[in-house]
């Protein structure tokens, strides 16, 4: 059998290791090997301004990017928080962890977020936040979301984890709620094996978060010399990553532009190469609304069913092609459960989740790879 076919993987350059080993081997007195030292300071202005963020904060990932803005929302046992169950756990678990409850809200049919016409109705007086996820680099409607908030005061966290350098009109994903969260997660467009951000747009949130994010001190004051000593001044914990991998990363934003454009390349080559079984009524291809710019993060197809999805899985597997389902709703996993939900109360999220296959999507898969995909899915529906 030829090489196995993978899901994803991180592009490498020749720059990774160059400033890995720039970080690694600096002369003693410039050698910063902890967090926020020089590199991570060029991935936070690169980030700030090809983004056009107000501020960025590396993390060691976006679950803890996520614990930093659960915290920074001051939640506590009876609050509640609005987000979909087509969801990763660490976007519920940041919120538990405070002792806030989940509640869960059906998705659209066409880009599989948060469907903004139900949110209203699960609001209570309990309510304090709304966290739509943009699921595969695809915006929530975030005009029609962020009015709601708004005009029920409550905060809104971006889970642009799959997002990074994605758009909804005119604005970049995560700069758009109060806080946004990334992921540099080995899995993601951008990585630097584990690693996050959680992006500031509401100016309030500023300097608290410096303070959780340095494990409850004042030290990032005290290096921009706005003090003259640092000191313990409320709750917090370690979030920040090595500058190693800050290093990784800056080599990867530095290709912001060309990864995403390979992705873009490959995406578009499977939705034509698809697109005759798409019309053929065999399979569903992902759709992207006119006022959103994908950055390509995840391609996938769905089934008419989830048995057809099951067999076509197994097959691709048979040959050496990775392609997953993703995910099992939140609602109906085990935690889900506990908390009191059953099949049948999410109705899409249910049935998408059940015919969902993401194929396999990185800069490095090569178009004859990515035929051998395309021509067993072909022939899949062909028998
Ligand atoms: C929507 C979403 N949120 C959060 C995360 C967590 O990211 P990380 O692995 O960087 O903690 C993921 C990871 O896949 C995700 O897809």
């Amino acid at each position: 059998m030829a090489q196995p076919i993978v899901l994803t993987k991180p592009s490498l350059s020749s720059k990774e290791k160059k400033y890995l080993l720039q970080a690694l081997e600096a002369p003693l007195q410039h050698r910063h090997w902890a967090g926020d030292g020089p590199f991570t300071r060029k991935c936070t202005a690169l980030l700030e301004k090809r983004l056009d963020a107000n501020k960025v904060l590396l993390t060691t990932s976006a679950t803890h990017a996520l614990d930093l803005a659960a915290l920074l929302l001051n939640l506590g046992v009876g609050d509640e928080v609005i987000v979909p169950s087509f969801a990763f756990s660490s976007t519920v678990n940041c919120f538990m962890l405070t002792g806030a409850k989940p509640v869960f809200v059906d998705i659209r049919e066409d880009t599989l977020n948060i469907d903004e016409a139900l949110i209203e109705e699960n609001i209570t007086r309990r309510t304090r936040a709304i966290i739509p996820i943009h699921y595969a680099g695809v915006s929530c409607n975030m005009k029609r979301i962020n009015a709601i908030a708004k005009a029920h005061k409550l905060m809104v966290v971006e889970d642009a984890a799959q997002a990074v350098n994605a758009r909804y009109q005119d604005r970049f994903l995560g700069t758009i709620g109060d806080l946004g969260i990334y992921s540099f997660h080995e899995s993601k467009n951008y990585s630097c094996g584990e690693g996050g951000a959680l992006v500031i747009n509401n100016r309030r949130f500023e300097e608290r978060a410096e303070i959780l994010r340095e494990k409850g001190t004042n030290r990032s004051k005290y290096f921009r010399g706005e003090v003259n000593k640092y000191t313990w001044v409320d709750i917090g914990s370690s979030y920040l990553p090595s500058d190693l991998l800050a290093a990784i990363l800056y080599a990867q934003l530095e290709r912001l532009s060309a990864i995403q454009r390979r992705r873009k390349f490959l995406y578009r080559r499977y939705e034509q190469n698809l697109s005759m079984l798409a019309q053929g009524g065999k399979l569903r291809l992902p759709t992207i609304p006119p006022d959103c710019q994908s950055n390509y993060h995840i391609f996938y197809i769905l089934l008419s069913t989830e048995k057809v999805r099951n067999n076509l899985m197994n097959i691709l597997k048979s040959q050496g092609i990775l392609a997953v389902f993703h995910y099992i709703p939140l609602h109906l996993s085990p935690m889900g459960i506990k908390l009191g939900y059953q099949k049948g109360d999410l109705r899409r999220t249910e049935e998408f989740s059940g015919r969902l296959l993401r194929l396999p999507l990185y800069p490095d898969l090569t178009t004859k790879q990515q035929d051998l995909v395309i021509r067993s899915i072909q022939r899949f529906f062909r028998q």
